[in-house]
């Protein structure tokens, strides 16, 4: 059996996964819900036909250097792939893969789950009670905002964006979108430019890819534009916000509230942000339910199957052009 490809699985994965891995595979891994430190990130790459890698694995040349010839493939368990040098995979033949698809569903679902939450306070209203402060219903107390009839301004409209449109529709929002690449032409929303959702939204919601262009693409003067009342939503990467500009325009009252899934320095948290009552945090849980969990580890299976065992090109390689080392 040592015939079997060897691949290194960089985090401790769901138990299905692990035995899809374990049946196909000659496994090492770091079996831990914390990353590997980078040197032992290399070390285990070393001589690895195949690699799963997580959002917090950086795969760039020193990596696929230590990593060696022998590598074919890189699936990534995320959508998101801004830790993946493409380019430098490509010019070493190494396919790269991410997990589209499966899960949007969960993703919107708390892109959604974290607009609610802050505009109705939900998190604020919880720690209050567990801190035993006292309350009492009242006409004036603790109000937030109804989200029905307000506007929603998508930033990316990719398959998460138009999810979480569609969803904000059924709560009655009215939505605007803008992307990068133009208007999608299969979509009844208005197309506006990004300047316009920053001045229009009652609430903007972020699913761009985190690029040099999109980098800080809410700092301090796209908060200073928004709406007083308005709220931000960020569930795609932390870097897209400049979070010291986001406290910032939270303690003076600039925006209403913000949501976040994600952060500038993960795991790190501004301490800013921390003492900030309006602002609601969860520790990127997009993805994060047993059965999306399980289908992007599938898809990793999948990606790896194909290149290291039947030598053909996964359906969800990142790669542009490819001068596979596939030669099965
Ligand atoms: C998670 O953030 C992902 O990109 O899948
Ligand atoms: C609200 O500001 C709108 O433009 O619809």
């Amino acid at each position: 059996m040592s015939s079997r490809p060897k691949v290194y699985v960089t985090r401790r994965v769901p138990e299905r996964i692990q035995s899809q891995l374990e049946e196909l595979f000659e496994v090492t891994q770091h079996d831990a819900e914390a990353p590997p430190p980078r040197s032992e990130l290399l070390a285990g790459a070393s001589g690895q036909d195949g690699v799963v890698s997580m959002l917090s694995d950086v795969i760039d040349d020193e990596f696929l250097e230590a990593a060696g010839e022998e590598l074919q493939v890189v699936a990534n368990y995320a959508v998101g792939f801004d830790n993946v040098d493409v380019d430098a995979c490509t010019r070493r033949g190494v396919i790269a893969t991410n997990t589209p698809d499966v899960l949007t569903a969960a993703t919107a679902e708390l892109a959604v789950t974290l607009m609610l939450n802050v505009a109705r306070r939900v998190g604020e209203g919880d720690r209050m009670l567990r801190a035993r402060t006292p309350w009492i219903w009242s006409p004036t107390y603790m109000r937030g905002a109804t989200l029905r009839g307000r506007l929603l301004g998508v930033v990316g409209l990719g398959r998460i964006g138009r999810e979480v449109a569609r969803i904000a529709e059924a709560l009655g929002m009215r939505i605007v979108y803008t992307k990068a690449s133009g208007t999608a032409s299969d979509v009844p929303w208005e197309f506006v430019s990004f300047e316009e959702i920053v001045e229009r939204a009652d609430v903007i919601s972020l699913h761009c890819p985190l690029t040099p262009e999109t980098r800080h693409l809410v700092d301090a003067d796209v908060l200073r534009a928004m709406k007083r009342s308005a709220y931000l939503v960020n569930t795609s990467r932390g870097p897209v916000i400049d979070e010291a500009a986001l406290a910032e325009a939270l303690e003076t009252g600039e925006i209403a509230g913000a949501a976040l899934d994600v952060f500038e320095r993960e795991p790190e948290v501004h301490e800013r942000l921390l003492q900030c009552e309006s602002v609601v945090l969860a520790p990127h849980l997009g993805s994060a339910t047993h059965e999306t969990r399980e289908a992007m580890g599938m898809l990793c299976v999948s990606a790896l199957k194909a290149v290291l065992i039947e030598g053909r090109l996964p359906e969800n390689a990142l790669n542009r052009r490819i001068t596979a080392k596939i030669t099965h």
